[in-house]
């Protein structure tokens, strides 16, 4: 009995641990990739090169490009939330939180 105790309670530890200590921001990243490649890779392409046919029909920018790295996370947002050209609005789809963590999604793009 007592080990059977012992292990619920080591087994609760862990599952304890994975959830607090991974940290927000992995969980974050993870989500925000599944929310791109929903929604951007149409146009961006998975490693958001825009090199799909349809990015390239809209000549979408290499979102890894200096051009769009040395834009703010503000203008990165804004783009996401209100659309800009040929690139659609996501501010009725998607929640302010999940727009941010796809502009530090995008911050990550040159680095993969
Ligand atoms: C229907 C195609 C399409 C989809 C879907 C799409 N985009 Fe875009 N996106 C574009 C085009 C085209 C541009 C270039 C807009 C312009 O400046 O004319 C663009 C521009 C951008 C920019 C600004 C980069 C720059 O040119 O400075 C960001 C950031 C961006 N998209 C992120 C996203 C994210 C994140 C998603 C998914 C939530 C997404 N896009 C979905 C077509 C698309």
């Amino acid at each position: 009995m007592r080990q059977i105790l012992s292990r619920l309670a080591l087994a609760a530890f862990f599952i304890g641990f994975s959830t607090l200590v991974l940290p927000a921001e992995t969980r974050a990243q993870g989500e925000a990739s599944k929310v791109f490649k929903t929604n951007c890779v149409l146009c961006h392409a998975a490693n958001g090169s825009g090199d799909s046919p349809a990015g390239k029909a809209m000549s979408a920018k290499d979102l890894r490009s200096a051009e769009v790295q040395k834009e703010s996370d503000a203008d990165l947002t804004a783009t996401i939330t209100k659309g800009r050209g040929k690139m659609p609005a996501f501010g009725q789809k998607l929640s302010p939180d999940v727009i941010t963590s796809l502009a530090a999604y995008i911050r990550q793009l040159p680095k993969k």
